[in-house]
């Protein structure tokens, strides 16, 4: 399974790479009017579609661009047919596509990531992880070691499509940001994963995420010897996902508590109107 994420994220990330000549279009909006498709995520996403039902019949499918399957095998690929579509679109050369086959319902917090591979079409940066096997970037086993104080901690983040979230996330970096060494938010949430695993980010936290955002990026972090970590009581996803080695993600989520960062989605001002 792994092979095959890999061979499809280097087709599709041929695809993207030339649909990006001459210029893109936004072809939709979807949760806000910043939040936008263009016609190379939906050939994206039809491609890993396609080929994945030519070369593993049965197994179900879930795409962020609407595609779907039913699996009869009890897996299902979890797909982003490009992942930092923002900065796709101002050709900012930091988008991947974003590929796990998982096993269990596909759910975050439920599910079992047996494959995990994040691929940048630009850099050809091929990062990869199978249950049990270790994560690599390219043939380079990664490892995260032993972390810094969260002081010295450069932390990854991204920020929502909806404005009333924004207004939550800023008021909670307003009181990170002073602890910690600097924060990045570079518009790829699978590439900020797959960088925690390589030792680019100590720790990375965010919330409003989608399944197929992190699917294939959390098994890149536990593959390296990192957590994933939900916020407060609730599992790892759409609440939020802290990710990096167990001793930074635990002052992290303290550092969280202790502003007030755990207030459930639903009881955000506003939020629900605009998302
Ligand atoms: C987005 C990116 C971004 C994250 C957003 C995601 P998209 O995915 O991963 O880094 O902050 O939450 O929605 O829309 O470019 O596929
Ligand atoms: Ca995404
Ligand atoms: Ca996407």
């Amino acid at each position: 399974m792994k092979d095959v994420a890999m061979q499809l994220a280097r087709e599709a990330g041929e695809l993207i790479v030339a649909g990006r000549k001459g210029g893109v279009q936004i072809a939709d909006t979807k949760s806000s009017s910043v939040d936008i498709v263009t016609a190379v995520d939906k050939a994206s996403e039809e491609l890993l579609y396609s080929r994945l039902a030519e070369l593993r019949p049965g197994d179900g499918f879930l795409g962020e661009e609407g595609r779907s399957r039913e699996s009869s095998t009890g897996v299902t690929w979890v797909v982003d047919p490009i992942d930092g579509t923002v900065n796709f679109y101002y050709d900012i050369p930091h988008y991947a596509v974003s590929i796990a086959a998982v096993t269990g319902e596909p759910v975050a917090g439920s599910w079992q990531v047996e494959v995990g591979v994040v691929y940048n079409p630009v850099t050809q940066e091929m990062f990869s992880a199978e249950r049990g096997t270790g994560a690599y970037l390219g043939d380079r086993k990664l490892e995260i070691t032993s972390p810094p104080p969260l002081e010295l901690a450069l932390v990854g983040t991204g920020f929502a499509y909806s404005a009333a979230m924004r207004r939550e996330q800023s008021r909670l970096m307003h009181e990170i940001l002073p602890q910690i060494r600097d924060l990045r938010r570079m518009g790829t949430a699978s590439l900020d994963l797959a960088a925690v695993a390589a030792g680019r980010l100590d720790v990375y936290f965010e919330r409003t995420l989608n399944a197929w955002d992190h699917a294939a990026g959390e098994l890149l972090v536990t593959e390296a010897g990192g957590v994933i970590a939900g916020l407060g009581q609730q599992p790892p996803g759409r609440e939020g996902i802290f990710a990096g080695h167990p001793a930074l993600v635990s002052q992290l989520q303290a550092l969280v508590s202790l502003h007030n960062g755990e207030v459930l989605l639903r009881d955000i001002p506003g939020w629900g109107l605009d998302s």
